[in-house]
């Protein structure tokens, strides 16, 4: 006998959702399904990555011209795999991939698009150090049965599911379909995502500042000030706020959404061919900025909501800057004064 305290699994809470929404079709609980699946599979390669021969450069490089671990391909390829062959998706794109990735042959095409980081943090890999997944899923906007970029290539404000999975010290899948953000931590012994924090809230103000601060250099005037000004101390509004880098976004971004605060990827001079930082629109910050607006809290560029950015190119980055809605509103007030003046 159980005492009733058996929480509800993923595929359960997103079943329910999807009867409180008779005109939803059913596909978004297939579509979670598929990803917490290949979730599941990274996540075994994660935990043993110091034991075996997959930790490692391979020595190759991505479309953005960085190294890629081993561990990246084998995430991209999992997930591409599962994902393609799930007839959910009529087009994919990856990280890892300078094009849109099709549908295998004699796959069913779907009636959704999906956009992956399949593994982000990936310097932290060797260390030890949280690592995740991201995604976003749109319905597709093109007719006939091969997708396309245009079906990729959204605002975030259309997005009807995102997500990230983080694998720390345990496994949490983190998502929304727009109905609040739940967090999901995945049990091994019995290989089940339980649901374990339902509507996640941010903070309306926070007390942490999240930042790659030796690009202090490099930044605007207006975010050179808000970073200094968040480190004056100021008793009645809590300041100065206290400081924590991970390095990996969905770390970061994890417990930016949990505790409040501010996370920052703000553009910078470092290097002329990554004039708006160095994060990328489709697959890093509109499914962040949207759990983030799902969650009560903010998402910008700096001078816009994130979600709002039309997509001009599938590896395009933006300055981003998410967390409470009050320090978002903030950091937006400091660009304005010193940077669009
Ligand atoms: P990825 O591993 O997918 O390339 O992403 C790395 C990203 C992100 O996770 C993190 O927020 C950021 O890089 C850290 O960059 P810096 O080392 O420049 O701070
Ligand atoms: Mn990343
Ligand atoms: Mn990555």
């Amino acid at each position: 006998m159980t005492d009733g305290k058996i929480g509800i699994n993923l595929t359960r809470h997103v079943h329910q959702e999807q009867m409180e929404h008779p005109e939803a079709t059913g596909e978004l609980s297939g579509i979670l399904n598929q990803i917490a699946f290949a979730a599941k599979i990274v996540s075994r390669e994660v935990n043993k990555a110091g034991l075996v021969e997959i930790l490692g450069l391979t020595g190759d490089e991505n479309v953005q011209g960085e190294e890629v671990m081993k561990l990246d391909e084998f995430a991209n390829e999992v997930f591409l795999n599962i994902l393609g062959k799930s007839g959910h998706f009529c087009i994919m794109a990856t990280e890892e991939e300078a094009e849109v990735i099709p549908v295998p042959e004699g796959h069913k095409r779907g009636n959704y698009s999906i956009a992956l980081d399949p593994l982000d943090g990936s310097s932290n890999i060797d260390v030890n150090v949280n690592i995740g997944t991201i995604f976003s899923v749109h319905r597709r906007v093109t007719e006939g049965t091969e997708g396309c970029e245009q079906d990729l290539m959204q605002p975030g404000r259309r997005i009807i599911a995102a997500g990230y999975v983080v694998y720390g010290s345990s496994t949490m899948l983190v998502m929304s379909t727009g109905n609040g953000v739940h967090g999901f931590t995945l049990d091994p012994s019995v290989g089940e995502f339980l649901q374990s924090h339902t509507d996640i809230r941010i903070p309306e103000k926070g007390k942490i500042y999240s930042i790659n601060e030796g690009n202090y250099p490099y930044w605007t005037t207006g975010v050179r000030k808000y970073i200094d000004f968040l480190k004056e101390k100021d008793k009645e509004s809590g300041r100065p706020y206290s400081g924590r880098y991970i390095g990996s976004m969905v770390a970061d971004m994890h417990r930016t959404l949990l505790k409040g605060g501010i996370f920052m990827y703000p553009a910078d001079k470092k290097d002329p061919k990554k004039p708006s930082g160095k994060l990328r629109l489709l697959y890093e910050c509109a499914p962040f900025a949207f759990l983030c607006e799902h969650a009560g809290g903010a998402a910008s560029t700096g001078t816009m909501p994130v979600l709002d950015v039309v997509p001009e190119d599938l590896h395009q980055r933006v300055p981003f800057f998410a967390g409470s809605k009050y320090d978002v509103g903030q950091v937006e007030e400091f660009v304005r004064k010193y940077d669009e003046g």
